[in-house]
């Protein structure tokens, strides 16, 4: 198994933003669950009150419910203390799912070290843990199996996002009466292959768990479209390798390819990515097919699972799921409707596929909500190494997947990305796009970072900074 010659991120470094995470992030999103299933159990309190002595069975059932909720409260109750006091890291419960063993022997491992504590844990074992976790303590009940407590807010946040996504969709509508002359003006591909693949990108920057810090017209400006606001943030890249992807995406030309999406948030974040994939099939001759490949279960607050899969198309096709919105238009929201009944068709006819929805898909997929490091994926998940080895191009998103990418290990900003993600490389062609929200960055001028280390921006953690990683499949080709 691959080693990275340098050490994890972890919090013993308090001037870091794991440490930062620890002390002030996770608590914040262990209490907003606390209020959330509080808020539930309010309710079920009403509800009981006004069947009580019509419907006895319902009543039981409620008050049942309504226990073990109570149970869920005191043990996240109890982990917010033993976090802040820096207790150890409890073996995961047997709860029927998947990932148990796997956790339990990694944890295992960092006990042999005197590293299973909360603050000496490397952060990327610590926060998978976390929210592995999480699951536990809801699968362990009856009524509450399989529960997503995110899946409101990751609503609400999507029902936000209405401005921008009625915007893109009908620029995306535009688009539609050029489509035969764009198949042949390459120079014209190309200018519209960086706007998606920036719309892509900053859709990254407004994911649920960075709440904590980023305030509601922070998430606005991010999510604004169009060709100034890109051109504008496009000093914002880092590491730009959108000229080198495009130049091998050009070499694949009626195919048949397939794209691997590795997914990271729902709502607007997922959006964007189904408007990147569209293009691509839609508008290009480069790729025929997509696979997405989302999370098993609830996993840094805002990551698209199955089911926020399904329910995006049905939202977006919903005419009153967002908001009125002052600029929106009902040519914007037939739009909308247009786009988003050409994706269902693609789901329908196979174009679009949910990767749990492949043969051996489920497997597959869990490896995503493991605690490792992407480096030893063709050991670890070789089915899945097998899987992502016969693709056209493999987009990682987000943050998360970078830090797996990249080992989540103090590298040098220099370090090639490459080296960096160890013996993954040239296993496939392989596309990161990331907005910085944690320490790990690679590939970048060093000259660069320093100057703004030295104006003290936090370019590393902010998400207002990014970078295009690519790779292609065989290097040194
Ligand atoms: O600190 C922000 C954070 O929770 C990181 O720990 C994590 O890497 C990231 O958010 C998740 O971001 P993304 O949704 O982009 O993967
Ligand atoms: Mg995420």
């Amino acid at each position: 198994m691959f080693q990275a010659p340098y050490p994890p991120y972890d919090p013993t470094d308090t001037s870091g933003f794991s440490y930062d995470t620890v002390v002030k992030r996770w608590p914040i999103i262990l209490t907003n669950i606390i209020d959330h299933v509080h808020r539930l159990l309010h309710d079920m309190t009403l509800e009981i009150q006004q069947v009580r002595d019509s419907d006895v069975s319902k009543t039981e059932e409620l008050s049942k419910k309504i226990t073990e909720g109570q149970e869920i409260i005191s043990e996240i109750s109890r982990l917010k203390y033993r976090m802040a006091r820096d207790h150890d890291l409890e073996n995961i419960p047997q709860d029927g799912d998947i990932l148990v063993a796997e956790y339990n022997a990694e944890l295992e491992s960092l006990k042999q070290t005197s590293r299973d504590t909360w603050f000496r844990a490397p952060w990327l074992y610590a926060e998978c843990y976390l929210y592995r976790l999480i699951r536990a303590y809801f699968n362990q009940r009856t009524y509450w199996r399989g529960y997503d407590p995110f899946s409101t807010q990751k609503e609400e946040m999507f029902k936000n996002s209405g401005a921008a996504i009625y915007q893109i969709a009908t620029t995306m509508h535009e688009l539609e009466s050029e489509k035969v002359k764009l198949q042949g003006d390459s120079d014209k591909l190309e200018v519209l292959f960086k706007e998606m693949i920036q719309m892509c990108l900053w859709g990254n920057a407004t994911d649920l768990s960075l709440l904590t810090h980023l305030s509601p017209s922070d998430i606005e400006h991010l999510q604004t479209v169009g060709k100034e606001a890109q051109e504008a943030r496009s000093d914002f890249i880092l590491k730009d390798d959108q000229g080198a992807v495009w130049s091998y995406i050009k070499t694949l030309a009626n195919q048949g390819k397939r794209l691997d999406f590795v997914l990271d948030n729902a709502g607007f974040e997922l959006f964007t990515d189904f408007v990147f994939a569209d293009f691509l099939v839609t508008y290009t001759p480069y790729f025929s097919q997509v696979v997405f490949h989302p999370k098993l279960f609830p996993w840094f607050v805002s990551d698209v699972t199955p089911t926020d899969f399904a329910n995006t198309i049905s939202s977006l096709l919903s005419p009153t799921f967002f908001p009125p919105n002052p600029t929106t238009t009902p040519d914007s929201l037939a739009h909308l409707q247009h786009m988003v009944t050409r994706w269902k068709d693609y789901i329908d006819k196979g174009i679009f596929t949910l990767a749990t929805d492949i043969s051996n898909g489920q497997k597959m997929t869990e490896f995503w909500n493991g605690p490792w490091p992407y480096w030893n994926m063709n050991e670890l998940a070789p089915e899945l190494g097998q899987w992502l080895s016969g693709s056209g191009l493999v987009i990682f998103k987000g943050d998360l997947n970078y830090r797996k990418l990249a080992g989540d290990v103090k590298w040098p900003v220099s370090t090639p990305f490459p080296t960096a993600i160890g013996p993954l490389a040239g296993s496939f062609p392989l596309l990161s796009l990331r907005t910085n929200k944690a320490d790990v960055a690679v590939g970048i001028d060093e000259k660069v970072a320093e100057n703004l280390d030295n104006k003290g921006d936090k370019w590393r953690t902010s998400g207002k900074y990014a970078l295009v990683s690519f790779l292609p499949g065989r290097i040194n080709q």
